[in-house]
C-alpha cells in the first residue's frame, strides 16, 4: 500500500480593498499601460485592518469547509508567509487558536519567499506518506503591501495581498502516474542569488521589516529557467508527460514570465492559469489563491492533472505535480 495526499479541500480570501493601475499612477510616475503591458497586472487587492493570520484564517476556514471537515480534524497546520503578524510566535499558532483546532496540533510558519506554498505542500506530503498526519492544512498569505515602499515605482507596482488553503488527507495509491494526489513535488534554493530579491531590513540587522528591494531583470531571467525546470523536474518524476498535463499553474509574478515558462514547457497557452491580472504578485499566496479560485469557477475538475512551479527570494525554488 502506497499513501498519498489528495487535495480534498480548497479556500481563498482577498480583502475587499481594490487598488488599481490609475490609483498608482497617482502615487508614483507610472501608467496604466506601463504597468498592464510590462507586467499584466491591472489591478491588486490590499489588507486594511487585517493581518496576515486574519487573511490566512479565513482562507483556512474555507478551505475546513469546502473539504467537509471541522477544525478539530485538522493534524497539522502549516503557513507559508514572509509577512507573519509578530516575528514570534509564529502566524499558523494564531490561526490554529483562533480557529479551535485540536491543542497539541503541530502548527508553524515557514519562509521561502513565492515558493513558499511549494515548500510547504512537500514538507506536508512528506509528513502525510510517512504516516505521522492524516489530514493537513497548508495555507500560503501575504500581507505584501507592509513591506512595500510606495514611493518605488520599481516594486509598488508588482505586489498584493492575498490568501489560499489547501486541505491535504492521506488516501490509498498504487505508487503509479494513475494515483491520485500529490504525485511528486521538488524544492530547491541558491542562496549565491540573495542580493537579487530582499527587503532592505530584519529583526537581527536593523530591528525592522524593511522593504522589499529588486533587481528586476536578474529576477526575470532566473525566474523563467527556475520555473521551467522545476516544472520538467516535477513532471519527469512524476511519470507525467507534457501531453498529460490539463493545467500549468506558475507562481503569477509576471504575465511576461508565465508566458514564457508555458512556451518553454511546450504546454498551450489556454492550459495555462493566469489570475496575476486581478490578484498581482501575492508570493506564497499565488498558487493556493489560483488553485482555489479555478476549483470555485470549477474551471478545474477531479481528476485533472496539474502542474505547480514556483519560483522566488533566496533564490528558492519547487514544483509539484497533483492529480486532483
Ligand atoms: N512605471 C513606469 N516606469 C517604470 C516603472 C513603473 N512602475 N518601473 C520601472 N520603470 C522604468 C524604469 O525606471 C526604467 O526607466 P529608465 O530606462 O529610465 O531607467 C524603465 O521603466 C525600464 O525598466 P526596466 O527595468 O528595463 O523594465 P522591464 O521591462 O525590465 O520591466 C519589471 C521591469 C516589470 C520589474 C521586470 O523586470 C520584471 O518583471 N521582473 C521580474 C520581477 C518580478 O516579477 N518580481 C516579482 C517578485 S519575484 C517573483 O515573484 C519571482
Amino acid at each position: 500500500m502506497y499513501i498519498r495526499s489528495e487535495m480534498v479541500g480548497f479556500g481563498h480570501y482577498l480583502p475587499p480593498k481594490i487598488l488599481t493601475n490609475d490609483d498608482l499612477s497617482k502615487m508614483v510616475e507610472t501608467s496604466d499601460e506601463w504597468i498592464r503591458t510590462r507586467t499584466g497586472i491591472a489591478v491588486r487587492h490590499i489588507a486594511e485592518g487585517e493581518s496576515t493570520s486574519v487573511i490566512a484564517g479565513k482562507a483556512v476556514a474555507n478551505a475546513i469547509k469546502n473539504a467537509g471537515l471541522t477544525p478539530q480534524d485538522v493534524d497539522l497546520l502549516i503557513l507559508a508567509t514572509v509577512t507573519p503578524d509578530n516575528t514570534t510566535p509564529s502566524s499558523a499558532t494564531m490561526i490554529a487558536r483562533d480557529l479551535g483546532f485540536r491543542a497539541g496540533v503541530p502548527a508553524f510558519d515557514i519562509s521561502a519567499a513565492c515558493s513558499g506554498f511549494v515548500y510547504a505542500l512537500t514538507l506536508a506530503d512528506n509528513m502525510i506518506r510517512l504516516g505521522q498526519v492524516k489530514t493537513a492544512v497548508i495555507v500560503g498569505a501575504e500581507c505584501l503591501s507592509k513591506i512595500v515602499d510606495w514611493t518605488d515605482r520599481n516594486t509598488c507596482v508588482l505586489f498584493g495581498d492575498g490568501a489560499g488553503a489547501v486541505v491535504l488527507r492521506a488516501v490509498k495509491g498504487n505508487g503509479t502516474a494513475e494515483d491520485t494526489g500529490v504525485l511528486s513535488t521538488c524544492i530547491y534554493s541558491d542562496g549565491t542569488q540573495y542580493e537579487h530579491l530582499k527587503t532592505t531590513g530584519g529583526v537581527s540587522t536593523t530591528q525592522n521589516a524593511g522593504f522589499v528591494q529588486m533587481n528586476g531583470k536578474e529576477v526575470f531571467k532566473h525566474a523563467v529557467v527556475s520555473l521551467a525546470e522545476a516544472a520538467e523536474t516535477a513532471m519527469k518524476n512524476a511519470h507525467i508527460s507534457k501531453d498529460e498535463v490539463n493545467w500549468l499553474i506558475p507562481h503569477q509574478a509576471n504575465i511576461r514570465i508565465i508566458d514564457s515558462v508555458g512556451e518553454r514547457l511546450g504546454i498551450a497557452p489556454e492550459k495555462v492559469i493566469v489570475t496575476v491580472d486581478h490578484h498581482g504578485n501575492t508570493s506564497a499566496a499565488s498558487i493556493p489563491l489560483a488553485l482555489s479560485e479555478n476549483m470555485e469557477q470549477k474551471r478545474l475538475h477531479k481528476g485533472d492533472v496539474v502542474v505547480l512551479t514556483a519560483m522566488g527570494a533566496g533564490f528558492t525554488w519547487g514544483g509539484a505535480v497533483v492529480r486532483l
